[in-house]
């Protein structure tokens, strides 16, 4: 595998390199970390992989900084929401659309990846959605693939133009999975549980439930239905849930979040 340059070391940086050290796959020396102008540039002239995981308005201040220092070796793979691959590309100085190879044009270009992933990469519980420009082919595909499933599963977008979506899916899914967890937490503690209870149960009862999604080839509207017995505890709370629209206003959160990741 070739060395890894990691440019970004926030919140997901640190969870990418954290999943590829854990998957044995990447050991310390195999990545380098970007962190500033001077290290940005140390970092891409050391290693021919390059994951941007910095904001994305910072891509284009990154991105400037380095592409002096970018060869056709190299291979880009940026993480930022919103970002599309011919943003990247203009800010690279390549005007085709995606990076279409045309040999009488003088400009280099580099082979780009746009992934999402999301923050569970630090276990290797990451669904990393990616789409590529025309350069990456063959080996590079292998090498995406190969860095992808070691922070967790992989899954190749045709159409990038389904990138919003899947930020909401992907990127922000966990977040929403939090925000539930927060809201159990908050009724198991306005109603007297000790906290560490709340958090013990909750845990393992969002465990236990992804698992068995997981392994399980029933709908998620199936097993829920499962678990909701004729007028029993639970169908006395998703009564009110529907008496309040609680799926609306669900849906508009996820349309704005997905209006905003397609920007
Ligand atoms: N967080 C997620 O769950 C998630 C999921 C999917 C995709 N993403 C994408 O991942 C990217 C990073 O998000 P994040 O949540 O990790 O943000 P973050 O925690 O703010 O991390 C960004 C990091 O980049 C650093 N940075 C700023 N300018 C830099 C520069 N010129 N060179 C090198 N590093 C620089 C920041 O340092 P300072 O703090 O010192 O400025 C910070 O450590 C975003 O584009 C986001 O869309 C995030």
């Amino acid at each position: 595998m070739p060395k890894l340059a990691i440019i970004g070391y926030g919140n997901m940086g640190k969870a990418i390199a954290d999943g590829l050290l854990l998957s044995g796959n990447f050991t310390k020396t195999d990545i380098v970390f970007g962190t500033d102008d001077a290290s940005n540039i140390k970092a891409v002239k050391s290693a021919k992989t390059v994951i941007l995981a910095v904001k994305p308005d910072v891509i284009p201040v990154v991105i400037n900084v380095i592409k002096d220092h970018l060869t056709t070796d190299h291979l880009i793979i940026s993480v930022a929401a919103r970002v599309k691959i011919n943003n990247i590309k203009k800010i690279l100085g390549e005007n085709n659309r995606s990076g279409s190879s045309n040999s009488r044009n003088s400009k280099k270009h580099i082979p780009v990846v746009r992934v999402m992933p999301n923050i569970c990469a630090a276990l290797r519980q990451s669904m990393s959605c990616w789409a590529k420009s025309r350069e990456v082919t063959g080996a590079r595909v292998k090498v995406v693939k190969f860095i992808l499933n070691s922070i967790g599963k992989e899954i190749e977008i045709k159409d990038e133009k389904q990138f919003g979506l899947i930020t909401m899916l992907a990127g922000s899914g966990p977040a929403f999975y939090f925000y539930l967890a927060e809201l159990f937490e908050k009724f198991a503690q306005q109603n007297g549980l000790k906290p560490q209870d709340a958090e013990k149960i909750i845990k393992q009862t969002f465990l236990g439930s992804a698992m068995l999604f997981d392994k399980s080839d029933i709908s998620a509207e199936q097993l829920r239905k499962n678990v909701t017995s004729k007028k029993g505890t639970t169908e006395a709370a998703i009564k009110v849930f529907k008496k309040y629209k609680f799926d609306k206003i669900f849906l508009k959160g996820l349309k704005a979040g997905h209006k905003r990741a397609s920007l």
